[in-house]
């Protein structure tokens, strides 16, 4: 079996790199590596005696420590250092998924969560986003696996804390398998570090990142947490596909993980004041009709009046703007634009008032 092909790939391959205002993208506008390294607090000298062999098979001692430190009671021989969160979830899935395995998410979503599964022979049941924020909806699902992708790519909405708890008591008093997507956990509203849903022991396993929050994704590294033998396994595999994470975005990755304090309240504050902006002018947007501001991470949903092909809305504003969004069919749900928060503030404030102004879109 073969995935279908990935649908916002494309069309972030065409604009991400060429639009005026990048609002299609889900990560931090990127840093160079110069500006890495001063905010890993870096230089050249700490790079040049790494030497280039393959870095340890499961993640270095040092960097599997700094990510168990982000979740209670997860020790670092509970973390699989992998190529990107994609890895990790392409791997969890290998060992979670079996031909009839009920899955369920939340929809949309994030295509690998479920393109993979499927690919596996797995169903999936979508949890629609409207509803799934509330745990007495998960009670009523009858799955093999729950995915929960907090906050969730494309809306930005998570779950309220009392939802949250109740949330977390259902699924562990039924003895449920959870993965956690918490890719975007570094950007909670409000700022500090996301709540989180991992915990190996119950079988609460979780993908995660900095990649997207800090403005690196060219660095190329996530994890993926579960119980020892669970990433014994995926270890195992992972040796079949990436083996090993090179070991100077290892040792950045590190870096930025130990300095992150330094400039992290910096970003949050940033990305805060792009969903400020957009939330004060959305109505004043063309053909817009709801727009429900993100509770965390760096995406929010934008619901069009009725009748609007979202594709046909996403190429003519990039045509008569240069502003750059992906329309709600790459997430096969029609009437909907994705909105990336992650660009820097003045392009972000310009290419929103490009398209206020933009009376032709339609
Ligand atoms: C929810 C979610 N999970 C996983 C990924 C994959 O991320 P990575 O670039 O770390 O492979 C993404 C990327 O956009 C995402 O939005």
């Amino acid at each position: 079996m073969e995935p279908r092909e990935f649908f916002i790939e494309d069309r972030l391959e065409r604009y991400r790199l060429n639009a005026f205002c990048n609002m299609g993208e889900s990560g931090l506008s990127h840093f160079t590596l110069e500006e890495v390294l001063s905010l890993a607090c870096l230089t050249w000298k700490d790079l040049s005696p790494i030497p280039m062999y393959d870095a340890p098979n499961q993640g270095s001692f040092e960097l599997r420590s700094a990510i168990a430190n982000l979740y209670p009671g997860v020790s670092k021989e509970e973390v699989l250092v992998t190529t990107g969160t994609g890895e990790a979830l392409y791997l969890a899935f290998h060992l979670l998924v079996k031909p009839k395995t009920k899955l369920a998410l939340i929809w949309p979503a994030f295509q690998a969560l479920y393109e993979i599964p499927k690919m596996l022979g797995g169903e999936v049941i979508p949890v629609s986003y409207e509803k799934a924020f509330f745990a007495n909806t998960w009670e009523k699902v009858q799955a093999d696996l729950y995915v929960i992708n907090h906050p969730h790519n494309p809306t930005g909405q998570t779950f309220p804390l009392g939802e949250w708890d109740k949330l977390l008591t259902f699924f562990r008093s039924q003895k449920k398998t959870v993965l956690f997507d918490e890719h975007y956990r570094f950007l909670p509203k409000g700022g500090g570090l996301g709540i989180t849903g991992v915990n190996p022991g119950d079988q609460f396993y979780g993908t995660g990142s900095f990649t997207k929050c800090f403005g690196v994704t060219g660095l190329r590294v996530g994890w993926l947490i579960a119980d020892k033998d669970f990433i014994q396994r995926a270890r195992s595999f992972k040796d079949y596909l990436t083996h090993t994470v090179n070991p100077i975005s290892e040792r950045i990755a590190l870096g930025l993980l130990t300095e992150k304090e330094s400039f992290l309240p910096e970003i949050q504050k940033r990305v805060q004041k792009n969903i400020d902006a957009f939330t004060s002018v959305w109505q004043k947007l063309p053909k817009s009709q709801s727009f429900t501001p993100p509770s965390g991470g760096l995406v929010g949903w934008l619901q069009l009046e009725p009748g609007i092909s979202s594709e046909g809305y996403a190429d003519k504003l990039y045509l008569k703007t240069g502003v750059f969004v992906l329309p709600g069919s790459n997430f096969e749900m029609e009437g909907y634009i994705r909105i990336g928060f992650g660009a820097k503030e003045g392009v972000f404030l310009e290419g929103l008032t490009r398209w206020m102004e933009c009376t032709d879109l339609i």
